[in-house]
């Protein structure tokens, strides 16, 4: 599909081409809504997440048709299965995707903005000793974006990503690469901050935070994604509040414990779990540190893995108590730790009340899902 249409090259990431990990989700996706086609509602989480990923690449109508034709042709080359099966998957692929098509258009009406928009990076600053994870803190050049009041925590739910179109001079052949970063910050007003780790080998991260300088201009699309803290518990002191992150996992964390701490009871227990390789790749201690500091209820616990401080297993689970049945858990972090993590509550899902745990991974949720 991309050969032979390379201004797709403008959306896809190469890498989760690569990897596999895209088209994989791709696959599981269309799979899960044939197994469900009399019933596609079920699926109607899965197609919101994947919907708000979609407007946030500014997928448009116009691109369904061309997935489709590729899709339909991979698994005529693949399986070939008799012609009537194959026109059944044509029919299934174009109700799936007027489903999509749907739920999007919606969510492009309510894009704080259209498409993309130009920012100015005003700062740049590391989150960690090892400066493995940079922070960037960028303003429109458009007053559109925030409106005359200026506050950006009135314009996105924290938990929320943006995503950052860039054309790297080297190594993506000249077209853009879109990346998504989650907001880290809803305290500010004005400006929106993110955090960018760098990924190895990683294209965008590389050319973020090597090349990319206070003053330079970035292009932004509107904050997107449906990872957000249930609102209704946020004063509900019976339901304990779990944070459980890898590595840069922590930035939507961030912006949902500052709204827990500005609009939330300031006495619900709340459990903040961080997992790094050592603490020099420890993001965001000072601040995460100074928001548990305001509640009365709170615990830090920092893991380190190059100190043999163990690893969040089911008896580290069970030790602090997590798997309480009330318990609010959000989890955010690479695909292998969502994948361990979820398995382990998956196995105490008598204990716990498996409607109650939220994930975003870093990575296309449906290949895990
Ligand atoms: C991402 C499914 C159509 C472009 C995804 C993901 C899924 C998915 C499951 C991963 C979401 C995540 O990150 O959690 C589907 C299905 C489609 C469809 C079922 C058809 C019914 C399209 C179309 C385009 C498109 C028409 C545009 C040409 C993308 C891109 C990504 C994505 C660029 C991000 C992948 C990446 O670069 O990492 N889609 N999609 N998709 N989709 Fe679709």
């Amino acid at each position: 599909m991309l050969s032979e249409n390379p201004k797709l090259l403008d959306i896809f990431n190469k890498r989760n081409q690569m990897t596999g990990a895209q088209p994989t989700a791709l696959a599981m996706t269309v799979l899960a809504a044939a197994k469900h086609i009399d019933d596609l509602t079920v699926l109607l989480p899965q197609v919101t997440q994947i919907g708000y990923k979609h407007r946030a690449l500014q997928v448009q109508p116009e691109h369904y048709p061309i997935v489709g034709k590729y899709l339909i042709r991979s698994i005529k080359e693949i399986v070939n299965p008799p012609q009537e099966i194959l026109t059944a998957w044509k029919e299934a692929y174009q109700v799936i995707a007027d489903i999509f098509i749907g739920v999007e258009k919606d969510m492009y009406a309510k894009e704080l903005w259209k498409g993309w928009e130009k920012f100015t990076i005003i700062n740049k600053l590391s989150t960690n000793k090892s400066g493995s994870i940079v922070e960037f803190v960028v303003k429109p050049l458009s007053s559109k974006v925030f409106g005359n009041n200026g506050k950006s925590s009135k314009i996105f739910e924290p938990g929320q990503y943006i995503t950052v179109r860039t054309k790297p001079p080297t190594g993506n052949d000249g077209h853009y690469a879109l990346r998504h970063y989650s907001i880290c910050d809803i305290e500010t007003p004005g400006v929106f901050k993110f955090a960018v780790k760098l990924a190895d080998k990683g294209l965008v991260s590389h050319y973020l935070i090597d090349d990319v300088n206070v003053g330079d201009e970035i292009e932004l699309s509107a904050p997107s994604g449906d990872f957000s803290l249930d609102h209704s518990l946020l004063n509900k002191d019976e339901y304990p509040l779990i944070f459980m992150s890898s590595g840069s996992g922590a930035t939507p964390l961030i912006s949902m414990l500052q709204e827990q701490v500005m609009k939330g009871s300031p006495t619900r227990p709340i459990v903040w779990i961080q997992t790094n390789k050592s603490e020099l790749e420890q993001p965001f201690a000072e601040t995460i540190e100074r928001e548990l500091s305001k509640l009365k209820n709170s615990e830090n616990i920092q893991i380190y893995t190059n100190q043999n401080m163990g690893r969040i297993d089911a008896k580290f689970l069970e030790e602090k108590n997590i798997v309480r049945s009330k318990a609010d858990i959000y989890i955010c972090g690479s695909l292998s730790f969502m994948n361990d993590i979820i398995g382990l509550l998956e196995a105490e899902k008598e204990t716990h009340d498996y409607h109650r745990l939220h994930y975003e991974p870093f990575g296309p949720k449906m290949s895990i899902a």
